[in-house]
């Protein structure tokens, strides 16, 4: 089962964390995998070790929230079969910690670049009747995570786009599908948690916040991400699919 054999999987920001975790497993099941950062060093070594391991992956430099630089990479790209929107950044602040331009910053990337490459990429699946979009949201697109005003804002708008594209297209044989994570150790968690005063104090206070008392690997959120690209899940569209540990339960 959850087999990718004979698919082409597109995903971005996978020189680091989640994506990098996503890009491992499709190769381990059988999916060419294209892996899209903006970092030509970490994404080169994702791929570098895939192919170490015997699985299939190729690297194209990519900045997700320039829509004219999408395009010109999905022109040399063939037709993907899955599509993972998984690059993202974070700001921690409130409204008086949050300058527009951090607001403006998040949004380039978190909603705009999706939104850029299902653009670029969602008319080819279109075109052949299937596909998975599988759009990496948050906890924080379901439920306001405190101090994280752009963040929360924008992951609300991922889950808002995954839905209305599930609406438009799912018609047509293509999934969309937003996976929302609790808090997940990776270097975006770790670069966080560096900001705080008391860096153990902050790390053991975000790992309370799933009611499992830890955080997510990154191999565990990629599971949920093969679970909704295979065929297995033909019926699962339009859905906000939580790994919070149970966070969003209530505290
Ligand atoms: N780590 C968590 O706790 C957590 C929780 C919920 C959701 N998420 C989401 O999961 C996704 C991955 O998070 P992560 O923790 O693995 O992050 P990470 O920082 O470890 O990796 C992100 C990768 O995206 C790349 N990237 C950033 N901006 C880019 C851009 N404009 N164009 C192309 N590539 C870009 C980076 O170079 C990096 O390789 C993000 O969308 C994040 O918001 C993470």
């Amino acid at each position: 089962m959850f087999r990718l054999d004979g698919k082409i999987a597109l995903v971005t920001g996978a020189g680091s964390g989640i994506g990098q975790a996503i890009a491992h497993l499709f190769a381990a099941q059988g999916a060419r995998v294209w892996v899209l950062d903006r970092d030509l060093q970490a994404g080169a070594a994702t791929v570098s070790a895939i192919r170490a391991a015997g699985g299939h992956a190729e690297f194209a430099e990519l900045d997700v929230s320039d829509p004219v630089a999408v395009e010109a990479v999905a022109k040399k790209l063939p037709v993907v079969d899955v599509l993972v929107n998984n690059a993202g950044v974070g700001h921690v602040g409130g409204l008086l910690e949050t300058a527009a331009d951090d607001l403006d910053r998040l949004h380039a990337v978190n909603v705009r670049g999706p939104f850029n490459l299902c653009r670029s990429f969602v008319p080819g699946m279109l075109g052949r009747g299937r596909g998975s979009v599988i759009n990496l949201a948050s906890i924080a697109g379901v439920i306001a995570v405190r101090d994280r005003l752009a963040y929360t804002v924008t992951k609300h708008a991922v889950v808002g786009l995954t839905k209305s594209l599930a609406l438009d297209y799912s018609h047509a044989g293509v999934r969309f599908n937003a996976i929302c994570p609790g808090r997940v150790e990776t270097p975006f968690v770790k670069a966080r948690i560096a900001e705080y005063p008391d860096p153990e104090k902050a790390y053991r206070e975000m790992s309370s916040t799933q009611l499992t008392g830890r955080m997510a690997r990154p191999e565990e959120v990629a599971a949920t991400a093969l679970y909704l690209a295979a065929d297995e899940s033909a019926m699962v569209t339009g859905s906000t699919l939580l790994i919070d540990g149970g966070w969003s339960t209530g505290k």
